[in-house]
């Protein structure tokens, strides 16, 4: 790419009810988001202790909402094995993966909120999936994962971050500016949340790729930058973008 990268965005709705066949209002809050959280114009960047401040990021990546793809279906919950990613199996298929993020709304079931494809898999299933209830903002959606940040989180992922704490106790997410976490945190944590983990420090609860309430989540970090910066250069795992 040159200079900018602006990801077209084809969001693929599937509902049984009324309430997953989600309003177009809802999906543009979700791409709203998503551009505020990876241009650090969210109004609680602000929120970030000085700790932290000196590592976190503006991503400088945008999203564009290319189409809005909508099918209705009988199917109850899609689970987590990409069957909403297949017209086959009553899904939709993706659209021009390589030059688009393709994000499902649908029911997933089972508590979980979204999942995601990292960079290098399969084509036909590369993108990102949202529960319906917790895609966008506004009343529809269910506190305390109401205010978009499934989708942070998710495209984080699709853009090649770990969950920060490596998914093991004091585990390694692979970037040296975010600080070892012993494991998943919850809630609405309180600064300083002491690790731990050893030698002694803070934990940073508040990024995106930790597990809190939406509105306990707020940073990426220079580090993470990188990682998903590195995507989009000549070679990288999503140059076509
Ligand atoms: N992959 C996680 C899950 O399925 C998403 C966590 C998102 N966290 C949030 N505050 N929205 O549960
Ligand atoms: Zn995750
Ligand atoms: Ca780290």
């Amino acid at each position: 790419v040159n200079g900018k990268i602006v990801i077209p965005v084809v969001v693929n709705v599937l509902y049984r009810t009324a309430a997953e066949n989600i309003s177009n209002a809802q999906i543009q809050s979700q791409i709203d988001v998503l551009n505020k959280d990876y241009t650090a114009t969210n109004t609680d960047f602000k929120n970030i202790p000085s700790e932290f401040s000196g590592v976190a990021a503006n991503i400088g990546i945008t999203f564009e909402l290319a189409n809005t793809i909508r099918k209705s279906t009988t199917k109850t919950s899609w689970g987590t094995r990409d069957a909403m990613k297949s017209s086959k199996k009553g899904g939709i298929d993706p659209t021009s993966p390589s030059t688009t993020l393709n994000i499902w709304a649908c029911t997933i079931g089972g508590g979980i909120l979204g999942y995601a494809q990292f960079p290098g898999g399969s084509s036909v299933t590369d993108g990102v999936v949202i529960d319906s209830f917790y895609f966008g903002l506004s009343s529809a959606a269910s506190s305390p994962y109401n205010l978009g940040r499934t989708a942070s989180h998710e495209v984080g992922h699709w853009m090649n971050l770990r969950h920060i704490w490596g998914d093991a106790s004091c585990g390694n997410d692979l970037v040296s500016d975010t600080p070892v976490h012993k494991t998943a945190n919850f809630g609405d944590p309180v600064y300083p949340y002491l690790s731990p983990c050893l030698p002694a420090h803070n934990e940073m609860t508040m990024n995106y790729m930790d597990y809190t309430d939406d509105k306990g989540m707020y940073m990426f970090t220079n580090g993470q930058k990188a990682r998903m910066s590195a995507l989009f250069v000549s070679g990288g795992a999503r140059a076509g973008f």
